[in-house]
């Protein structure tokens, strides 16, 4: 039995479809996240799962008990449910120890027991010794883990995230990154995560779910998103990649092709949908980490050379091409000279436009 299960949920306001069938599932223990950009729907998906939101038609699945469908709902207190939400929400007023337990206080928990399963929590979230400090005493970070011990003290069976560490800066942010997840790995909890920011979606997920203009886009394990884009909007969205127009040539069988770029740059290319055959036009991705200099390869001048540290961003130009490559950041190059690329052909994916 799946945790969560949603199948053909819309959500309507006005006339805005901000919620437009979208069906997914997660499975127990599963970290799940919804990925897109401003306005695709995320918050609106994850408030209908929590019941804060009402659908205006679909079914929502949790366990074994439906909690949505044909205008009934399930109050949200009933769903077994808790979520973390971008502002944290804690309480200012009240302690760290006041904050954590009122979901134990309010479902009538003795003190004993409250006292030993906060403090276990807080030791599980690293806020040992902050039980009495209040919620103006804290940084981003400790609230953001106040939010996430409040959320999982009373074991609830999905945990949602709305974009939980988008408050943070850069590096506490990449920090919280894996501590969340070593949480939610131990804790063993189904997660459904909202963030916007693909490479957190990545670190962290199972599965990601791409979502645009309220529909899913392509689901998968963030390998498959990656390598394998389903269309242009995922191709574009995640990652840098090149996009270029190209011109089937051959048609090998079991999606295997040539392509032809620019005036005579032939390449092997794969595609996860059928669909192209010999003189169609199609969208070629390329990598940019699978771009490398190679005296076999086919002539290029060098534009421009960025260099990160970790690697340098550089861009070619092939003829008519503009090409995107990230090389290791010890290849001696600069802007002007001539070289010779290659490109992997296990990597280059042919994609649909929509
Ligand atoms: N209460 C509301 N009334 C009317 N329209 C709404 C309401 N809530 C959301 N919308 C619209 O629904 C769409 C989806 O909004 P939603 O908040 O789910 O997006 P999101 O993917 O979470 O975006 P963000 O990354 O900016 O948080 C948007 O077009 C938004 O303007
Ligand atoms: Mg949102």
């Amino acid at each position: 039995m799946n945790a969560l299960e949603i199948r053909d949920l819309m959500v309507r306001y006005g006339d805005v479809l901000a919620v437009d069938r979208v069906s997914f599932a997660a499975s127990e223990g599963e970290f799940v996240s919804l990925l897109g950009p401003s306005g695709c729907g995320k918050t609106t998906t994850l408030r209908c799962i929590a019941g804060l939101e009402s659908a205006s038609s679909g079914e929502i699945r949790i366990g074994a008990t439906t909690v949505a469908r044909d205008g009934h709902e399930t109050p949200p207190e009933q769903r077994g449910v808790n979520m973390v939400f971008q502002s944290y929400a804690v309480w200012p007023h009240m302690t760290v120890f006041e904050n954590v337990a009122y979901g134990l206080r309010t479902r009538g928990d003795s003190k004993a027991e409250i006292a030993r399963r906060v403090a276990e929590t807080l030791q599980l979230v690293g806020l040992s010794g902050f039980a009495e400090r209040y919620g103006t005493e804290l940084s981003g970070g400790q609230q953001q883990r106040v939010a996430v011990a409040r959320a999982v003290i009373t074991e609830p069976h999905l945990l949602l995230f709305d974009e939980p560490l988008s408050n943070l800066d850069a590096g506490l942010r990449e920090r919280m990154r894996f501590e969340l997840l070593a949480l939610q790995r131990r804790l063993g909890r189904t997660s459904i995560y909202v963030t916007h920011d693909q490479q957190e979606a990545m670190a962290m997920s199972d599965r990601i779910i791409l979502m645009d203009h309220g529909r899913i886009v392509q689901q998968g394990a963030p390998r498959d998103l990656y390598e394998r884009p389903a269309n242009l909007f995922a191709a574009s969205f995640i990652g840098n990649a090149n996009l270029l127009t190209g011109q089937v040539t051959a048609a090998h069988g079991e999606g295997r092709f040539t392509v032809r770029l620019g005036d005579d740059l032939e390449l092997s290319a794969l595609a996860a949908r059928p669909g192209w055959t010999p003189d169609s036009q199609a969208l070629v991705c390329i990598r940019p980490e699978n771009i490398s200099l190679d005296s076999a390869g086919f002539a290029a001048t060098t534009t421009r050379v960025s260099y990160l540290g970790a690697m340098q961003s550089c861009e070619f130009a092939a003829g008519p091409l503009t090409l995107r490559a990230d090389l290791p950041a010890r290849t001696r190059i600069t802007a002007g000279e001539h070289v010779r690329l290659h490109i992997d052909p296990a990597s280059v994916v042919l994609v649909p436009e929509t």
